[in-house]
């Protein structure tokens, strides 16, 4: 019995020997490394020098000049402030339904604090009075013809009191905003709607398809 008491005090006298090496400061050195390959990665780190690209070669690169990336639409070529070419500058493309219903979607999300769900410039954001300036009212005589370049100017360099919103809709997503406010303003005493097509676009209705089911399953959480 007492061979088993003194192991225990023994046991207990080197724990806690032990224990009171440890100066308090904080370790500076990893010790044993379990699997190197996990710390230390194999991989070229982005933001780090590649050997093989020349001394200083950084892994990320900037796209060669002149090249989009796949999928990316093609760069617009319209200035800051150039309002002439605000007006004439269009878009070739077509918006089926579904186009249209994925611009409202996207105009609910970023337009519509402001703008209003019912495009009549009266949105929660305006109607609180937490923003002084009077946003756009889509339905009035002033805007009901205005041109679609006009609008794509806005969203992509804003206007006074309206920030851009370049950064938030890529130039296919701003032309089926645009196309969802002329089909409204089409319907509300504004020019006949010349943006239509029949064919609906399959990307465009797997992206509602997707946000419908999404919609669907926050509902029945
Ligand atoms: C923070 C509030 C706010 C948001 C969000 C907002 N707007 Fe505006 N918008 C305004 C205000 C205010 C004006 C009026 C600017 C003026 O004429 O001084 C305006 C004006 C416009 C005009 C008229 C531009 C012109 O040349 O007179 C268009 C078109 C427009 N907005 C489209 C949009 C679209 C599309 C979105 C969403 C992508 C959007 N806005 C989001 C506040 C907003």
């Amino acid at each position: 019995m007492n061979k088993i008491k003194s192991i225990v005090v023994a046991g207990l006298g080197i724990t806690l020997g032990l224990a009171s090496c440890d100066s308090g400061n904080f370790r500076r050195t990893p010790g044993h490394i379990y699997a190197p390959d996990m710390t230390y990665s194999r991989a070229y780190d982005a933001y780090t020098s590649n050997p093989n690209l020349g001394k200083d070669s950084l892994i990320s690169h900037l796209p060669v000049s002149g090249t989009i990336a796949r999928g990316h639409a093609m760069p617009d070529h319209i200035a800051e402030g150039d309002s002439n070419a605000y007006k004439t500058f269009n878009t070739t493309e077509k918006f089926a339904d579904a186009d249209m219903k994925e611009g409202k979607r996207l105009f609910n999300i970023y337009c519509g604090i402001c703008h209003g769900t019912a495009l009549d410039g009266n949105g929660p954001l305006y109607s609180s009075g937490k923003f002084a300036a009077m946003p756009a009212n889509f339905k009035d005589a002033k805007y009901l013809h205005m041109p679609v370049g006009q609008m794509y100017a806005a969203i992509k360099y804003g206007k006074n009191m309206m920030g851009s919103y370049a950064g938030q809709l890529d130039p296919h997503q701003r032309w089926m905003v645009i196309a969802y406010i002329k089909k409204v303003q089409s319907e509300n005493g504004g020019d006949a709607f010349t943006m239509g097509t029949e064919a609906p676009k399959a990307d465009t209705a797997k992206t509602v398809a997707k946000a419908d089911k999404a919609v669907a399953e926050t509902k029945t959480k």
